[in-house]
């Protein structure tokens, strides 16, 4: 018995100290602000909360996901840096977990000065909001292989970059995700609508694209990658988990599974791609490194500095899940990033027409669910519109192809009632 103990969070590059953590809502809380509150923060919050953490979850709206199950709850405009401040502070944060871009990430700058951990850095956290940030840091910097790429601010300078690059390509504000505001030209004649449509649904900075050569991938994938304490050295180590291939349409997430089986050459050098660009945005978490491999060759695409919605397949597939994975590493305890069963996923969308509506309902789930080896999650997002991802059926079989399968056939079950 010890009445004098304290929570210790042990810092990247600092060997010694080992982790202790206190007891949620008394004086020795480990106390975590967690930005943005969606479905990947609603998992991120229960892995933290099992491990015993105190988790205030901020969103700009009431009663979003992580909301729901987290210990506080917080509805600020985090776009506001004084907003933003302020919720932090009165979190009493140690450390700050952001789950989206959209947030004044100056602010994190000035909180990590003061000694607030920001998961994984604040540098990684500003540089990966902007895909400017990332891109030059990837391709200019560290010398990896990208699409060809033209950064824009003009219709005219559209024109430009699109003709260096060639067509067809793709035109994608420098402020977006989940593909809002991305359209490919085919030729010149379509540059005008793309560049609207990045102009209208891009987010803050609305005069600025990226326009990318269109890469011809044989698959893309996605390279959950941990930057994590080890606990014999207290050095920070990298560790892979298995590819994740995955489904877009529209620039947006439908369907993925693990493992993507990939070229051993491919895999080596996706894992050395995904290792330089973790290390060079620091610290410790998961990041979801996004890659086209094309034969042999790897092409960085982007990376989120955080779980992926992509990996929400690790849900059935792995020991420990993508969220498991994050709340470990940013604590700074020991983790393990086995596949134990090949896995997919495959989401369910709102398919309300028009508008916001409250209060939508789940039904057909004894049939999805009738196979034990599906599962689901539901989000619990207040309000449903058009394309709205609502929830997630994992599942686990003896093989991906099976896996794909009965995640599909589960998904087409539920049906989504106003
Ligand atoms: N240069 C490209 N060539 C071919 N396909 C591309 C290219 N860029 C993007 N895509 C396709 O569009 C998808 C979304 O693009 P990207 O990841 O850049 O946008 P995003 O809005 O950040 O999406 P998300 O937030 O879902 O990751 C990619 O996963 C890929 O399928
Ligand atoms: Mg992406």
């Amino acid at each position: 018995m010890c009445n004098t103990a304290s929570p210790v969070l042990p810092q990247p590059g600092d060997c010694a100290a080992a982790p202790v953590i206190g007891t949620a809502w008394t004086p020795t809380a480990t106390k975590v602000a967690l930005l943005g509150s969606g479905e990947l923060g609603k998992e991120i919050t229960i892995a933290l909360s099992r491990l015993g953490v105190e988790v205030t979850a901020v969103d700009r709206y009431d009663g979003a996901p992580a909301q729901q199950v987290a210990h506080n709850a917080l509805t600020v405009n985090m776009a506001d840096p004084a907003e933003l401040l302020a919720a932090v502070r009165s979190a009493g944060a140690q450390l700050v977990v952001p789950e989206i871009e959209a947030i004044a990430t100056e602010v994190l700058a000035e909180l990590e000065a003061e000694g607030v951990r920001v998961v994984p850095t604040a540098k990684a956290v500003r540089l990966t909001m902007d895909r400017e940030g990332i891109r030059r840091l990837a391709a200019e910097e560290l010398g990896l292989a990208t699409s060809p790429y033209i950064f824009a601010t003009s219709l005219e300078g559209l024109r430009a970059g699109a003709e260096q690059v060639g067509f067809p390509c793709v035109v994608k504000p420098v402020m977006s995700s989940s593909g809002h505001g991305q359209s490919v030209a085919r030729s010149a004649a379509d540059l005008e609508d793309c560049w609207r449509y990045a102009c209208e649904e891009g987010r803050v900075d609305r005069g600025k694209v990226i326009v990318e050569g269109f890469i011809n991938f044989d698959t893309e994938i996605t390279l959950l990658t941990v930057r994590h304490r080890d606990p014999v050295t207290g050095q920070t180590v990298t560790s892979f988990c298995e590819p994740i291939g995955h489904r877009q349409v529209e620039g947006d997430y439908v369907e993925s599974w693990q493992p993507q089986v990939l070229p051993e050459v491919a895999l080596r050098r996706a894992q050395e791609v995904a290792g330089q660009i973790t290390e060079a945005l620091g610290g410790w978490g998961l990041f979801g490194v996004e890659l086209f491999i094309c034969g042999e060759d790897v092409l960085f695409s982007e990376v989120s500095p955080r779980p992926h919605d992509t990996g929400l397949v690790t849900l059935a597939s792995q020991r420990f899940s993508e969220f498991e994975l994050h709340a470990r590493a940013v604590l700074g305890l020991p983790l393990d990033t086995s596949l134990v069963s090949p896995g997919a996923s495959a989401v369910v969308k709102s398919p309300v027409e028009t508008g916001d509506v409250a209060g939508v309902c789940f039904s057909g789930l004894e049939v999805a669910l009738a196979d034990p080896q599906v599962d689901l999650r539901l989000f619990g997002k207040p309000t449903a519109h058009v394309g709205r991802r609502l929830g997630v059926v994992v599942a686990s079989a003896e093989d991906v192809a099976t896996a794909r399968e009965k995640a599909r056939a589960a998904v087409s079950a539920v049906s989504v009632t106003v």
